[in-house]
């Protein structure tokens, strides 16, 4: 896939987050040997270094792989970031600038392919800052931001002088997530899912994906798994994939994905699965530092977007944090 800036990013490749250290170096070889090219990690998850001994062990060229990394607020707090009342615990250990050459360190390069924003964290805008100046001096090729609804693209848009080449989140045939994709491509951002399989804390891939009688009875149509037909769904839709899997056989599905095409009618079957929830990462609750006119954004305003954790926060306490209070909000499940 062409990003808007004109750099060249594979559309399939591996995502490294929770892969067990025992295996990663096996792993990120093993893909590379069946033709993976881009690598998925982040500064919080622990594995940069790793994924830079791997490389080097096998006397892998830097030019043959593409690798994204992400900025995370942890690694400008000693002890990570606590949100909200907590913040007086919250002591700066390093600069956004320090943190964005911790990756570089840990990845052993002197150049990243892509750097994302990690979350719209309220200081992404200033984070976004640092990885321009990155950006401009040409040691990032590309840079972009990860779990971002409109409202924060258009924020940081007004701050920003480069446009972010790609956004990051989650989207599954059951959080198809098509106003963002559609509002992504509208300004050139290349979106990429994430957790499209994966269950919150738990290792088990999601059974309401992998056993959906639709996206089984559309893959025996083809001879092809679940997994495929889903990866299959979202390259159609110019999306990026990186699945994560340690299992051989697994990473071989997961990239067997270019022999086959589906139609109208499937793809349109498997969009209509929607249920726009997310499972793992819900960005609705990230408003703080938002500017107002973004704060109103109509999506904002429905308080079935949000998480089930969020209405358990007392009410008092959210008013205090600053965020989103309803009328007609669930009960806190006790
Ligand atoms: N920006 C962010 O905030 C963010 C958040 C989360 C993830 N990410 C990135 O996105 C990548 C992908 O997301 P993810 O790891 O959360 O979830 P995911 O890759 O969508 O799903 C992982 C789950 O799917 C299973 N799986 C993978 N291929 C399979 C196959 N062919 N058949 C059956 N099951 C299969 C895995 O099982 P096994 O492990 O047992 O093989 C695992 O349980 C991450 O690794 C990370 O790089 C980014």
């Amino acid at each position: 896939m062409t990003l808007n800036n004109g750099v060249v990013m594979p559309q399939a490749g591996l995502g490294t987050f929770l892969i067990p250290k025992e295996h990663f170096e096996r792993t990120i070889i093993t893909a590379y040997d069946m033709g993976y090219r881009l690598f998925d990690t982040a500064w919080r998850y622990h594995n940069e270094a790793d994924i830079a001994s791997a490389l080097k062990k096998h006397g892998i060229n830097r030019q043959d792989v593409f690798i994204t990394t992400k900025l995370h607020i942890d690694s400008l707090y000693r002890g990570g970031y606590k949100e909200g009342l907590k913040k007086i615990t919250n002591i700066p250990c390093r600069t956004i600038e320090e943190a964005v050459l911790d990756s570089f360190k840990n990845l052993e390069t002197d150049y990243i392919d892509l750097f994302l924003i990690h979350f719209p964290w309220p200081m992404y805008t200033k984070m976004w800052k640092v990885l321009e100046k990155f950006y401009k001096e040409g040691r990032i090729r590309a840079i972009g931001v990860s779990n971002c609804l409109q409202p924060h693209i258009d924020a940081l848009c007004d701050v920003a002088e480069v446009v972010p080449a790609v956004n990051q989140f989650e989207i599954s045939p059951l959080n198809t997530q098509e106003a963002n994709v559609q509002y992504c491509h509208s300004k050139g951002i290349a979106p990429e899912a994430m957790s499209t399989f994966s269950h919150h804390r738990s290792p088990e891939p999601r059974p309401e994906i992998i056993n959906h009688p639709v996206l089984m009875q559309i893959g025996s149509a083809h001879g092809k798994s679940t997994v495929q037909v889903v990866l299959r769904w979202m390259l159609q839709r110019g999306i990026i994939v990186i699945p994560k899997t340690w299992d051989e056989s697994k990473l071989l599905e997961n990239i067997s994905i270019f022999d086959f095409t589906l139609s109208p009618e499937e793809m349109q079957q498997i969009s209509a699965l929607d249920q726009g929830v997310f499972l793992n990462y819900n960005p609705y609750p990230a408003q703080r530092g938002l500017p107002k006119k973004y704060q109103a954004w109509e999506g904002f305003s429905d308080p079935k977007n949000y998480p089930a954790w969020y209405f358990n926060r007392p009410k008092w306490m959210r008013r205090l944090l600053g965020q989103r209070v309803f009328d007609n909000e669930p009960a806190p499940k006790r």
